[in-house]
């Protein structure tokens, strides 16, 4: 049996805009007040395209939630100490409530190294071990955005989660391993079963295969077909892969991880790419800095 008529397009474009009209209205209530707006600043090393325009988009959404916001760029040859002095100041500035460090950085800088100088209360984006631990253990803290936007699609399209088995496919820490441990844990949009898969599994279709919920994030475009889809199954496509398109004025196209003409009479519902999950990662960015702006200024 398929279920053409069924298939709901998961719209990430309309979510995201109710969300960050519903954060502008809370933000209105304080600057209402006489209070400042809340203030997000980001890191941008080097000139990768991608990561140029993920901070534009989050820049023009602060703008339009009625945030400040600060943008530092820095060449790619930038060294890690300078790099870590940036941090400290911006750890210290209490003008600011939060602030990101946009990935990946060049190769000559230790990741690990920058996100552990953030500090916990700034940061928004939700990379230090406090937040992921605090994540872990269901306390508050800040979700990374890309799995919050996750959990946010599931739950305002009621999508129910509880004892359905959840696929994640890719295991980074930014979106497979934070969103594997979410969809388990004892909260809305959680009591999920999970399998984490990975580039190691053996038989990774063997497992794809008997999934409620999909979700992924692999990076590889199109690699979700259908044979790998159970008929009915909640498909959530997190790639976002630049493909060469030499008849696009740009060059490229944007490819998500699901092969979406494919598996489209397979599924019950799918994110759409572009417009799924991408502008809800922006969206749930933008919430988590109203999040750190009420903890640690406006809401006394
Ligand atoms: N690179 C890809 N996604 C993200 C994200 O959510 N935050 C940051 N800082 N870098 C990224």
């Amino acid at each position: 049996m398929h279920f053409p008529n069924f298939m709901q397009i998961l719209d990430g474009i309309a979510l995201s805009k109710t969300i960050k009209e519903e954060v502008k209205q809370v933000v209105a209530t304080y600057t209402d007040k006489g209070k400042r707006p809340p203030h997000l600043a980001a890191i941008l090393v080097g000139d990768n395209g991608a990561s140029k325009t993920y901070i534009n988009s989050k820049i023009k959404s602060c703008g339009e939630c009625g945030f400040e916001s600060s943008l530092f760029t820095f060449d790619a040859s930038i060294g890690e100490a300078e790099l870590l002095q940036k941090i400290d100041e911006l750890n210290k500035d209490p003008k600011l409530d939060g602030f990101i460090v946009q990935l990946p950085l060049p190769k000559h800088i230790n990741e690990n190294n920058i996100i552990q100088a953030i500090s916990p209360e700034k940061d928004v984006d939700g990379f230090t071990p406090i937040n992921f631990g605090r994540m872990a253990l269901g306390l508050p803290c800040y979700i990374p955005a890309t799995p919050f936007g996750i959990l946010q699609i599931l739950e305002r399209y009621k999508i129910s989660t509880s004892g359905k088995h959840a696929v994640v496919i890719g295991r980074s820490n930014i979106v497979g391993k934070p969103i594997s441990i979410l969809l388990g844990l004892n909260q809305p949009s959680g009591n999920c079963t999970v399998t984490l898969v990975h580039s190691k599994t053996i038989h990774i279709e063997h497992y794809i295969q008997q999934a409620d919920i999909i979700i992924c994030a692999l990076g590889i475009p199109h690699f979700l077909k259908s044979e790998m889809v159970k008929e009915g199954a909640v498909v959530i496509d997190v790639g976002i892969t630049r493909v060469d398109d030499a008849t696009l004025p740009k060059g490229y196209r944007i490819a998500g991880d699901a092969d979406f003409e494919n598996i489209k009479n397979k599924c019950s519902a799918i994110t759409p790419v572009p417009g799924g999950v991408g502008p809800m990662t922006v969206a749930m960015l933008i919430k988590n800095t109203l999040l750190a702006y009420q903890r640690n200024y406006g809401d006394h």
